[in-house]
């Protein structure tokens, strides 16, 4: 069981298997977080998150971390553009693209228990800002403030949480809303095409190129897939399906680039990879 039985489905609230779990990558260890005393739909509540700032102060970082990415960043992002990493946690993704040369990040959460903890930590970097925000309204930013938006298990929090299709929806007409044209989304994500495209389309204004990288972070040598190239999809998800295979060891890396003129025609022909 994924999230519920049908694609378009709102997720269930069944017990979730492990394969809704969304997992976590803290320094070479990778560990998957099942709900144990706590349900799945915590992910989605700033409460949880709140208590877990609380009583961890990481740095913890999700999925993957900065140096892993870079390559593909470095493909689609210029150093002097405005970035906006949402649901940021305290991870080091920021600081470290600071440290790689990124001029302007903007982070958000919603949790002020970790917004105010990296505030006091960068209180030294004006060029890293910390702001509690929910995601969902980003309505003290303006529209087309931003070059890029960079999601690394945030949408994948609210999949989790209730209301789940409803808040996603909210969110990526937000993160449409902030970035530029031909301002970049970056959704980093174990959510597969069946459980992620559909979402992504349903907003009509970005034209969607689907990269992989290996979960565990691997040698060059012994890389599995080559993260700059992009997988081929189409809108059932089955293209990628034949070229990954089944329950490949990978996270999904979405990048969706806003392009007006699509919601301006409407858009009518489904968008993919495959022409
Ligand atoms: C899975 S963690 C990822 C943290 C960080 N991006 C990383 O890669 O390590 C999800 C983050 O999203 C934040 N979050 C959840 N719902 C949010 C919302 N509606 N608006 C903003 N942040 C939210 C949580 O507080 C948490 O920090």
């Amino acid at each position: 069981m994924r999230f519920g039985s049908s694609r378009r489905s709102a997720p269930s609230t069944s017990h979730p298997s492990r394969s809704d779990a969304i997992d976590s990558h803290h320094g070479a260890r990778r560990t998957t977080m099942t709900q144990g005393s706590t349900t799945l739909h915590a992910y989605g509540e700033a409460s949880y998150w709140d208590r877990r700032y609380g009583q961890d102060p990481g740095p913890f970082e999700w999925y993957q971390k900065y140096r892993s990415l870079a390559p593909l960043f470095d493909l689609y992002l210029r150093r002097h553009h405005r970035l906006l990493l949402v649901g940021c946690g305290n991870s080091a993704l920021g600081e470290d693209m600071l440290n790689d040369g990124y001029e302007d990040i903007v982070n958000i959460d919603i949790s002020s228990v970790v917004i105010e903890a990296m505030q006091t930590k960068y209180q030294d970097k004006p060029a890293l800002q910390y702001i509690k925000m929910d995601v969902r309204d980003m309505s003290d930013f303006e529209s087309g403030s931003f070059d890029a938006v960079i999601d690394k298990g945030t949408l994948d929090s609210l999949m989790c949480g209730h209301d789940a299709q409803e808040n996603a929806t909210k969110m990526l007409e937000e993160v449409g809303r902030v970035l530029k044209d031909k301002g970049v989304y970056f959704l980093i994500t174990y959510g597969d095409p069946n459980y992620r495209l559909y979402l992504l389309k349903e907003l009509r204004y970005w034209t969607i190129n689907m990269h992989v990288i290996d979960r565990l972070e691997k040698t060059a040598d012994k890389r599995c897939w080559d993260l700059t190239t992009p997988i081929p999809w189409t809108e059932d998800g089955s293209l990628a399906t034949a070229v990954l295979g089944s329950n490949p060891e990978i996270h999904y890396i979405y990048v969706c680039i806003k392009d007006e003129s699509l919601s301006q025609h409407g858009n009518e022909e489904p968008n993919s990879s495959e022409h």
